[in-house]
């Protein structure tokens, strides 16, 4: 059996590739959902992507990794990352690591986004490197299997 990664994504990355392309890029979720099925071939791990515009979508499927034993769950909340206190205890709930990526850097950017409710329950965050910082937090739940984290 290979080790599961969900890779989670919130409000507002279905339209990736269109929306704000300057701060987001122009690589669409199915390209980078295309480019960690690959990565997660070669690395012996089954990679399971979703999206959802629904706040309780997302604390539903932290649960269903949790009950999955999940190696890791890769989590862009999008804007929930700054105002959503049930998506932090659900990350609490489970004993799955998540590893909070995003596309841009939100400590560059406004203060709103200074805040992320999921940080502090994160295993660690990634951000600021685009559709790649994926790839990377992929890798990273890799060397966690391998305890070289
Ligand atoms: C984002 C950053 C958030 O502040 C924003 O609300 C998003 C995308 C990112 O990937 O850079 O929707 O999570």
């Amino acid at each position: 059996m290979t080790d599961l990664v969900m890779v989670l994504n919130g409000p507002n990355l279905n339209l990736l590739g269109t929306r704000e392309p300057e701060i987001y890029g122009a690589t669409t979720l199915d390209d980078i959902a295309a480019m960690l099925h690959d990565q997660g071939q070669a690395l012996g791990i089954t990679v399971d992507c979703r999206q959802s515009n629904h706040e309780g979508h997302l604390i539903d499927w932290l649960h269903e990794a949790g009950a999955r034993k999940a190696l890791a769950v890769i989590l862009n909340a999008g804007a929930y990352t700054h105002t959503s206190i049930a998506l932090r205890d659900a990350i609490r709930a489970v004993s799955v690591p998540v590893i909070e990526v995003h596309l841009s850097n939100p400590a560059a950017r406004e203060a709103f986004r200074h805040v992320s409710h999921v940080s502090p329950v994160a295993a660690g965050v990634i951000q600021g490197f685009g559709a790649g910082g994926y790839a990377l937090a992929l890798d990273a739940a890799a060397r966690m299997r391998q305890g070289k984290n």
